[in-house]
């Protein structure tokens, strides 16, 4: 295999990794691996199991764009207070309307939206921690609202000058979530545990003739990705000079590394 075709390769590969990863997100149903696949091939036609998604998802997806009313004035209760009286209504599991949420508000995109949507297993959450005080630990002022408010209502855009006390959106998951994972030890707190790349959508990004050679794919991909290009002259994939080492207990032996082929140089 040439060295160009490996790039070709590797990079195929990544993106199968990512595209798995992202497909969570509303505009890109298919992979971007998926999309270079169909500029190089003839779209295959499309099978109903393909297009199939889950029903809380799509209802997830509705909910995340959603922008709730400000709430201005909050009851004033003491965190234990305010346990103690829910406890006291009997509100529990089976109040759970939805099970699952996609995270991704407008609020914070309008200001930046580096990542994908985070998923949020709500009754999992609820139903392991057995507190939604935990979570919902403040309610609106006024008899009819509810217990459990979204957190949009409370917390949008950060430094409201009318309401100070009140940290951004983003810095209320950001603490709430990581601070209780971090306290549990349970539950992500690295940013990859519950982010993924926004990775933008590459149909219209790969302009390819038909029938490309691998060579043409990855010079197309350098266009935009000159530096995953370099970093790639650096792994050990490509400055393999052989011999490797042996694999203890195996006879296994390599003698010549791709670096050394004259086909793998440019
Ligand atoms: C426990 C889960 C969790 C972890 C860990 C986490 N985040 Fe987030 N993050 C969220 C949630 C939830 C949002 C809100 C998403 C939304 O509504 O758009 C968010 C939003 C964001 C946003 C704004 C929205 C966007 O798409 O760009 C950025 C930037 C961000 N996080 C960066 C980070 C970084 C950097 C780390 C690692 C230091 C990190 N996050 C770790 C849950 C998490
Ligand atoms: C680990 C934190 C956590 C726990 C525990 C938790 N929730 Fe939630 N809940 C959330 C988050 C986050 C949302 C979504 C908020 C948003 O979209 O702004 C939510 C949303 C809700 C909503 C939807 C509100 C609306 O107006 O649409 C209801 C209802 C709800 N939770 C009920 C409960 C009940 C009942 C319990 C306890 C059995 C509970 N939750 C436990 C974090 C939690
Ligand atoms: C009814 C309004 C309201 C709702 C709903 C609400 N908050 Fe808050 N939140 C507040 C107020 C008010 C403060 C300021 C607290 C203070 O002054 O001590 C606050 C403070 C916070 C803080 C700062 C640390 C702390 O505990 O004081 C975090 C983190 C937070 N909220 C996360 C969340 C999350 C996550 C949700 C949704 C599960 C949520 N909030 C729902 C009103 C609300
Ligand atoms: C009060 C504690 C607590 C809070 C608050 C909390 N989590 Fe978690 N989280 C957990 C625990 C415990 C687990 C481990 C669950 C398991 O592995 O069964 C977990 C696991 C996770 C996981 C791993 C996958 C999964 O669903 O099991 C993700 C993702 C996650 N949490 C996201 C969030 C986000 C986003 C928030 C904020 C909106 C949040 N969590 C708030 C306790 C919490
Ligand atoms: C017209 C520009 C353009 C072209 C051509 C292009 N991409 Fe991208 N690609 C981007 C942008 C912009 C991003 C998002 C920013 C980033 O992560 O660098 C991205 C992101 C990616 C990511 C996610 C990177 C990560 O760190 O998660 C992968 C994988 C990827 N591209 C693969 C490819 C492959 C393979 C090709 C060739 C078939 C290709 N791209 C062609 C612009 C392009």
């Amino acid at each position: 295999m040439s060295k160009k075709s490996f790039i070709v390769l590797l990079l195929f590969l990544v993106m199968g990794l990512s595209g798995g990863l992202v497909a969570l997100h509303p505009e890109s149903p298919g992979s971007p691996a998926a999309h270079a696949a169909a500029a190089a091939a003839p779209p295959a036609p499309e099978t109903p199991a393909s297009t199939w998604t889950a029903p809380d998802q799509v209802a997830a997806l509705e909910r995340a764009k959603e922008t709730v009313p400000f709430v201005d004035a909050v009851m004033d209760e003491c965190k234990l207070c305010r346990q103690m009286r829910l406890r006291e209504t009997g509100l529990g599991t089976k109040d759970i309307k939805h099970s699952y949420f996609v995270l991704n508000s407008p609020i914070i995109n309008a200001v930046e939206d580096h990542y994908g949507p985070v998923r949020f297993m709500h009754s999992k959450h609820a139903a392991q921690i057995q507190d939604c005080a935990m979570c919902h630990h403040f309610r609106p002022l006024g008899a009819d609202a509810s217990e459990t408010t979204r957190c949009s209502a409370c917390h949008q855009e950060a430094f409201r000058k009318d309401h100070p006390e009140r940290i951004g959106l983003k810095a209320a998951y950001h603490q709430q979530c990581m601070e209780c994972h971090r306290d549990m030890n349970q539950g992500p707190v690295d940013c990859i545990g519950c982010h993924n790349k926004n990775v933008p959508e590459h149909k219209d990004k790969i302009q390819l003739a038909a029938n490309p050679t691998p060579f043409e794919v990855t010079e197309e991909c350098l266009r935009c990705h000159k530096a995953a290009g370099q970093d790639m002259l650096k792994t050990a994939h490509w400055l393999l000079k052989g011999p490797s080492p042996f694999t203890l207990g195996h006879r296994k032996e390599v003698e010549i590394g791709k670096a050394t082929i004259a086909t793998n140089n440019f």
